[in-house]
């Protein structure tokens, strides 16, 4: 190999070296924007609570939902639950002892945090909100000391009066 031939394998060994260098470096940073991306801060929703002025579970229910993470709570005394329920378009039948809005739609009762993320993401149409009327123990926020859970239902209902189950929790035995 005289010294020009010398040069260009050193050369062409260089180039080669930079290539790679730079193919490394963009896959990196593809690697980190598609991180990036699957890691993006996932939705905040706003719920205003309306419950009975000092009932205590509902106070646990809405540390529930902020434990969460995904919804900015604020909590108010509503001076007649029954008829902002029944303006909300709660059939009767179905109501608990507190009322969320969140987005637009309507969360009564002890509703788990994993129904209200569905609905939202889901947005089924026709659905106006869900409920888990009465208070079964051992739904979020009705916890017993004993344990006890009994089996209960979120129902999904429509502006037009309309019920269907939307999910269901078995009881303990
Ligand atoms: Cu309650
Ligand atoms: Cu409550």
């Amino acid at each position: 190999m005289n010294e020009r031939e010398k040069a260009v394998a050193e050369n062409t060994g260089l180039r080669r070296r930079t290539v790679l260098g730079w193919l490394s470096a963009t896959t990196v940073l593809a690697t980190t924007a598609g991180v990036a991306a699957c890691q993006q801060t996932p939705r905040m929703y706003d719920m205003q609570v309306s419950r009975d002025t000092g009932c205590p579970c509902c106070h646990v229910w809405t540390e529930l939902m902020q434990a969460t993470g995904r919804f900015r709570v604020a909590m108010v005394d509503a001076p007649d639950l029954p008829a902002f329920k029944k303006q909300l378009g709660v059939p009767a039948g179905l109501g608990s002892c507190h009322t969320a809005v969140v987005d637009t739609f309507v969360v009564e009762g002890h509703v788990p945090a994993e129904d209200i993320l569905r609905l939202l993401d889901q947005r089924p149409t026709g659905v106006r909100g869900i409920a888990v009327p009465g208070m079964p123990r051992g739904s979020p926020g009705m916890e017993q000391p004993n344990g006890a859970v009994d089996a209960y239902e979120v129902i999904a209902f429509g502006a037009d009066g309309s019920q269907s189950v939307f999910s269901r929790y078995a009881g303990s035995p």
